[in-house]
């Protein structure tokens, strides 16, 4: 009895950083609600939601922090890596600055966080092919070098959101 009330009690929590509109709150909102919003504001601050995910009969409780990208946020971000054991890293695949910003969210990540963290790189607005400006060989290298898992996505469409939340989620256990 004890042991089956363990499992069940498992905690995550996540944090989700990048620049400012790549689409964290929306990848959150997918991720908690499964929805999609066209019109979010930017983030003030940290906010975060949470969701009970099953894994292999384990019921985990995934709570996502949802921080602010904007630079005048950067100092709050760094008081919510603490205790976090997966952190997911956010780009927007169309525009390149916000790739070229990773090593420094990155370097956050390492110097703030506390004990293991599993780092997930994610490029975002995969349903923009047209507009691409990152290729994925590009970013895969990139993860590779550093130890990252590594996905695109759509906060939009939906696509590969649930494998992130379960991938992070397995590397957790
Ligand atoms: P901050 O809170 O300022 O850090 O921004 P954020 O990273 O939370 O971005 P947010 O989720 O607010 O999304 C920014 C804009 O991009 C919004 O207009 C979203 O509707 C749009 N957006 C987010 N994800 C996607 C996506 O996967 N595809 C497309 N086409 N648009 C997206
Ligand atoms: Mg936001």
């Amino acid at each position: 009895v004890y042991e089956r009330k363990v499992n069940y009690t498992h905690f995550l929590k996540y944090i989700m950083v990048g620049d400012s509109a790549v689409g964290k709150s929306n990848l959150t909102l997918q991720f908690v609600d499964r929805r999609f919003s066209p019109n979010s504001e930017f983030t003030i601050g940290v906010e975060f939601g949470s969701r009970i995910i099953d894994i292999d009969n384990k019921q985990l409780k995934i709570q996502v922090w949802d921080t602010a990208g904007q630079e005048k946020f950067r100092s709050i971000t760094r008081a919510y890596y603490r205790g976090a054991v997966g952190a997911m890293i956010v780009y927007d695949i169309t525009r390149r600055e916000t790739f070229d910003s990773l090593t420094s969210w990155l370097s956050d990540c390492r110097k703030y966080s506390t004990g293991d963290i599993t780092i997930t790189l994610i490029g975002n607005k995969s349903d923009l092919e047209s507009a691409r400006q990152v290729s994925t060989a590009e970013a895969q290298s990139f993860a590779e070098e550093h130890g990252l898992l590594f996905f695109e996505a759509s906060a939009k469409t939906g696509t590969n959101v649930n494998e992130i939340l379960i991938n992070l989620t397995i590397y957790n256990q």
